[in-house]
């Protein structure tokens, strides 16, 4: 048996403009992680492959998930990369991310089967070509995905991301703990990205103006993050979250979330991800993220966890 685990990931500033190329931040979140386990299945014909997925209720022979399924595209992928297996395959995935929230769970599940089949056919794939299949796969989830999710996944670093200079990892100053609050909304991500690229379509240059208003506030948080400076990161998640509103990505449940974080010391709170619904992050003023994920909770969030990222 062979397993490969993935994390999920969380976007701090810059959704959405960088579908439009303005540069955006995510980080890792290391303690919720999709895993991947592959073991033979000798008695079964060879290139047979049973999927077994509890969390994203598909269970059965590859042939029988619908084509354009993430999980069947992103196993042909790797076994185009791999060639056939000489066995049959059972391929079991379980994800302790919640789904369609804006918390990379589709990037991860990708990545850890990748990795978990490449490993086991002894074939094993660069981070690079791993995190390069997994975009194909957003293309299913986003439509016209800015490849941000796939790389902080694979790469299990913040980065600093633009499509066209791609990358850059960097640590910050000193780890931040982080409160997320999920609104229980799902939210396809290909349907608010449509949205955006309508409105764009309609109104380019008002679009485009707020695109670069979120692409400066990046550079300065980038900055501040580099240098500790915690407080304008509040104000920074702020102006990002007015500029999202502006986008039209919100919604009534995204804004009580917020507002009750912000009542209960929040530095400052925004949407994370595509919008319309999934989740919200808030920056609490210290360690004590108590009060801030109960009173989350209280407005009505469906989950709540505080990661400590970017250490
Ligand atoms: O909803 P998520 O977390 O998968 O993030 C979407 C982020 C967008 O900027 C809206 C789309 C993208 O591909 O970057």
């Amino acid at each position: 048996m062979t397993q490969a685990s993935a994390p999920g990931k969380c976007i701090l500033f810059g959704e959405h403009a960088v579908v439009y190329g303005r540069p955006a931040i995510a980080i890792p979140l290391p303690g919720l992680r999709a895993t991947a386990r592959v073991s033979d299945l000798p008695s079964s014909p060879p290139a047979r492959v049973r999927i077994e997925a509890p969390d994203i209720r598909v269970n059965g022979w590859i042939e029988e998930v619908p084509f354009n399924d993430p999980l069947r595209r992103v196993i042909e992928l790797t076994l185009q990369e791999t060639g056939p297996p000489p066995n049959g395959l059972h391929v079991d995935v379980r994800s302790k991310i919640p789904i369609a929230s804006g918390l990379g769970s589709g990037a991860a599940v990708s990545v850890a089967l990748v990795r978990a089949i490449s490993r086991h056919l002894g074939a094993e794939l660069t981070n690079e070509r791993v995190s390069s299949l997994a975009f194909e796969v957003e293309k299913l989830h986003h439509g016209t995905p800015s490849g941000i999710d796939n790389t902080v996944v694979t790469y299990e670093r913040a980065v600093y991301y633009a499509q066209e200079s791609g990358p850059e990892p960097f640590q910050f100053s000193k780890a931040l703990p982080l409160v997320i609050g999920d609104t229980g909304v799902g939210s396809p991500t290909r349907e608010v990205v449509g949205l955006v690229r309508r409105a764009w379509q309609q109104e380019p240059e008002a679009l485009e103006s707020i695109f670069d208003q979120i692409g400066s506030l990046v550079g300065t948080a980038r900055e501040a993050l580099l240098s500790g400076r915690i407080r304008i990161l509040g104000e920074l998640m702020d102006r990002n979250q007015t500029l999202l509103e502006a986008l039209d990505v919100s919604a009534e449940m995204l804004r009580a979330l917020i507002s009750a974080a912000k009542a209960a010391g929040a530095l400052g709170a925004k949407l994370s991800g595509a919008g319309r619904g999934g989740i919200v992050i808030a920056l609490p003023p210290g360690p004590q993220s108590g009060p801030i994920e109960a009173a989350l909770r209280d407005a009505g969030a469906v989950w709540t966890y505080t990661a400590e990222v970017g250490a």
